[in-house]
C-alpha cells in the first residue's frame, strides 16, 4: 500500500468492538475529531492510521490494513501499558488538562512520557512506511505532537501538516510540561501546524521564539536549517450539509413527535449532548436547570432537560468521578423536582445513532453548550445545521472555539451560574422572530464554513508551501 494523502490521528474512525455474542466487530468511535475528518478522508480518498480503540488482544488479523464502509484504515497496535501510560495518561491525565486550561489537574510521570515517546514513534515510523514518495502526511491531535519530526527524519520527501483540535494554551500552562521543548520541537517538523483559533497559532509562535528561540515573523518560524513552518489557524467545522440532509429525513420528523410525546409534550425541551468530560461543564448547567426549578422561574410540567452523555475514557480518575457526581445530581433533582412519568432530567449515558441525533436536535428548543474551555465543539454547529425552519435557541459557553464564529447564539460565561441561568430562560422565552433572526444568520454561518472549505483552506495553504522556491531548494 503506497498513499498519497495520509491522516494519521490517534483514533481510528471506527472502534474494534466485542458484541454481546463474542463476536468482533466495528462501531463509530466517539468525538469530533472522528465526526470532522470522515467525510474528508472519503472526499479526498485518503488512507488513515489510527488506534482502533482496544489494548492489544493477540489477534493480529485486527491489525492488518482493511477497508471498512469505503475508507482504508490502517490499525496501530497498543498493548495494556501504552493505553494506560500513553493515552490514558500522558495525552488525557497530562496534555488534555493542561491544554483545557487546568480544568482538572495534570498529573507528570516520567513513564508516562517515555510512552508517550515510544508510541508517537510507532505511528511515525508506520505513516513513513506508507507514504508514497513526495505524499501529503496529515498528523492530528495531541496525543501525536512528536509525530511531525521523527517522520521528517524518517521521510525529508513528505509534505507534513499538523492540525490541534484542542485548544493551544498560553505560555503560563504550557511552561508546566517538563518536556515543553520537545513537544515545540515535535511540532516543528511539519510544514504548517494548524490551530482552531489564531489565539492558539499566537500562543505556538511566541513559545517557539522565546523557549527554543527560533526566529519569527508574524505567523511564521525560520529554522536554521532553512525551512520555515507556518502556523496558522482554521476554524474546524462539520459536513453542513451531510447534517440538513439527515435532519430533513422522513423519519425525523415522526421521531421528532414520537421524542415530545415521549417526554409528556412539555412546552420547551433543553437539551445537552456531549461526551462525558470535566471541560465541557454538564454539572454546571444541570445545577443551573435546577435552580431555576427550585426558583420556580422553570416548571417541571413544562419543560424538560435531556441531557446525552457519551461514555468517554472511563478508567481515567477525574472521568470516573465526574460521572459519579453527575449521576448523584439527575438523581437528587428528580426525586425533588420529577413526577411519575415526568422527569425534570432525563439522562442518557450512551452514544446514540446519527439520526436519532439530528431527530434530538430537531426536537429541543434551546441547546446548551456549556464548556470551560473547548477547542472548537462541533455539537454547537450540528444543531445549527439541522435548524431547518431556523428557529431554536443556541445558549453557547464564551470558552468554546465556536463562539468566535456563533455570535448570535445566547453567549454565556459557565462560571457565572446566574448569568446562565438568566440566558436559560430568556433563551427559552425569546420571541420567535428574534429566533429566526439568530438562527438564520447561525446557519449561513455553518453552510459557508463547512468541513470540506476548512480541509480545503488546510491542504491548499500546505500545498502552497510546497511550492514555494524556498521549501523546493530543502527538499
Ligand atoms: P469532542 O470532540 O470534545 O467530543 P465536539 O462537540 O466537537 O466535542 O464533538 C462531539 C461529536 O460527538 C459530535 O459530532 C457529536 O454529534 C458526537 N456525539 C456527542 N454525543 C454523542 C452521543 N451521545 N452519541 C453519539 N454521538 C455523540
Ligand atoms: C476530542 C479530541 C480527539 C479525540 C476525541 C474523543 O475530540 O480532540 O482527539 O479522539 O475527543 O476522545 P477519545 O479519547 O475517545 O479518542
Amino acid at each position: 500500500m503506497s498513499a498519497d494523502l495520509l491522516i494519521v490521528a490517534n483514533r481510528l474512525p471506527v472502534d474494534r468492538v466485542t458484541e454481546r455474542d463474542g463476536s468482533r466487530g466495528w462501531r463509530r468511535s466517539p468525538g469530533g475529531l472522528v465526526t470532522a475528518l470522515e467525510p474528508v478522508l472519503r472526499a479526498n480518498d485518503g488512507t488513515w492510521v489510527g488506534w482502533p480503540g482496544l489494548a492489544e488482544d493477540g489477534d493480529d488479523e485486527a491489525y492488518e490494513p482493511f477497508e471498512d464502509d469505503g475508507m482504508k484504515l490502517v490499525p496501530i497496535k497498543l498493548d495494556a501499558s501504552e493505553v494506560e501510560e500513553f493515552y490514558e495518561g500522558f495525552s488525557n491525565g497530562t496534555v488534555w488538562p493542561i491544554y483545557h486550561d487546568l480544568v482538572a489537574k495534570p498529573e507528570f510521570h516520567r513513564e508516562w512520557w517515555d510512552a508517550y515517546v515510544r508510541v508517537n514513534r510507532r505511528f511515525a515510523e508506520r505513516a513513513a512506511e506508507l507514504a508514497a514518495e513526495n505524499a501529503t502526511v496529515w498528523v492530528h491531535d495531541y496525543q501525536l505532537q512528536l509525530v511531525p519530526q521523527m517522520l521528517r527524519e524518517l521521510r525529508p520527501d513528505l509534505l507534513i501538516g499538523f492540525y490541534l483540535h484542542i485548544p493551544f494554551p498560553p505560555a503560563e500552562l504550557f511552561l508546566q510540561l517538563p518536556w515543553r521543548r520537545q513537544l515545540l520541537e515535535g511540532l516543528l517538523g511539519a510544514d504548517l501546524v494548524g490551530f482552531q483559533l489564531p489565539g492558539g497559532a499566537a500562543n505556538f509562535v511566541r513559545l517557539v521564539r522565546q523557549r527554543v528561540g527560533h526566529k519569527t515573523h508574524k505567523d511564521l518560524v525560520y529554522l536554521p536549517d532553512g525551512r520555515t513552518v507556518k502556523a496558522a489557524a482554521f476554524p474546524i467545522s462539520i459536513d453542513a450539509a451531510g447534517f440538513e440532509e439527515l435532519a430533513a429525513g422522513d423519519g425525523v420528523a415522526a421521531r421528532v413527535k414520537q421524542l415530545r410525546e415521549a417526554l409528556g409534550n412539555p412546552r420547551r425541551i433543553f437539551l445537552g449532548v456531549d461526551r462525558l468530560d470535566y471541560t465541557k461543564g454538564i454539572y454546571a448547567r444541570l445545577r443551573a436547570f435546577s435552580e431555576l426549578l427550585e426558583d420556580g422561574r422553570l416548571d417541571v410540567e413544562d419543560a424538560v432537560f435531556v441531557q446525552v452523555a457519551v461514555p468517554s475514557r472511563e478508567r481515567v480518575e477525574q472521568y470516573r468521578i465526574l460521572r459519579d457526581d453527575i449521576e448523584r445530581l439527575v438523581g437528587r433533582v428528580n426525586g425533588d423536582h420529577g413526577r411519575i412519568g415526568r422527569p425534570a432530567i432525563s439522562y442518557l449515558h450512551n452514544s446514540v445513532p446519527r439520526e436519532e441525533m439530528a431527530a434530538l436536535y430537531r426536537a429541543a428548543d434551546v441547546m446548551v453548550v456549556t464548556p470551560y474551555r473547548d477547542g472548537m465543539n462541533l455539537v454547537a454547529k450540528e444543531y445549527v445545521a439541522c435548524r431547518l425552519d431556523d428557529d431554536g435557541a443556541l445558549v453557547l459557553s464564551e470558552f468554546a472555539g465556536a463562539a468566535d464564529e456563533l455570535r448570535q447564539a445566547w453567549l454565556i460565561n459557565p462560571y457565572d451560574i446566574n448569568g446562565m441561568k438568566s440566558a436559560l430562560v430568556e433563551a427559552a422565552e425569546a420571541d420567535p422572530k428574534d429566533l429566526s433572526r439568530r438562527m438564520r444568520a447561525m446557519r449561513k454561518t455553518v453552510r459557508q464554513h463547512d468541513v470540506r472549505a476548512w480541509a480545503d483552506a488546510f491542504l491548499a495553504e500546505l500545498s502552497s508551501i510546497a511550492g514555494s522556491s524556498h521549501d523546493k531548494q530543502v527538499r
